[in-house]
């Protein structure tokens, strides 16, 4: 079963989740970019301001044919425990053409939890799995429990797929 990784990663934490799991899972990496500014003092104003009140922004082309796989994990940051913006973009565009899904977010402490329900119901779909990560747990992701537990749902998952009678 071919695995797309969809993430945004402002500061490099969800992208190192997701370069981790892309290792682990055999999976292809799509990394989303916009074009804002979210990193300067006023950038990251309007992020959290853009995602409070549900904004959207304007993708770059995907590099990587959705169609071309069963299963997309979908990552990003929590912003004001809410999505980032870019993937709030990115499943509310691309949302009919999603196959199987699973949601992880990175976070500093708190709001994890409310993003995977948003993430959720944009999608309008339930996950496969879900993982809300401390951007200090990272250090030790090749350790981590709930990473463990993670990918083995989705290996399991592809594994069940693959074994069922059409
Ligand atoms: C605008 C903004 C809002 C944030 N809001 C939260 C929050 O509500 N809860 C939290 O635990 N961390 C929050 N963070 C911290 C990030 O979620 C955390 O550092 C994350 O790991 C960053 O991922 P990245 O490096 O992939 O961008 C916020 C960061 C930014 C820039």
């Amino acid at each position: 079963m071919s695995i797309l990784i969809v993430y945004y990663s402002r500061t490099g934490n969800t992208q190192l989740l997701s370069n981790h799991l892309a290792n682990e899972l055999g999976a292809d990496l799509e990394a989303l970019h916009d074009g804002r500014d979210w990193i300067s003092s006023w950038g990251t104003i309007q992020a959290a301001l853009a995602s409070v009140l549900g904004g959207n922004s304007r993708l770059a082309p995907l590099g990587k044919n959705l169609s071309d796989y069963q299963l997309i994990l979908i990552g990003t940051p929590v912003w004001v425990g809410r999505p980032s913006v870019p993937i709030r973009t990115f499943i509310k565009m691309y949302r009919r053409q999603l196959p199987n899904v699973a949601f992880f977010c990175t976070q500093q402490g708190e709001g994890g939890k409310n993003v995977m329900n948003t993430m959720q119901s944009l999608a309008r779909r339930v996950p496969v799995a879900r993982l809300v990560l401390r951007e200090g747990d990272l250090a030790g992701i090749h350790e981590n429990t709930d990473a463990d537990r993670f990918v083995d749902t989705i290996r399991t998952f592809t594994k069940d797929q693959i074994t069922q009678p059409a």
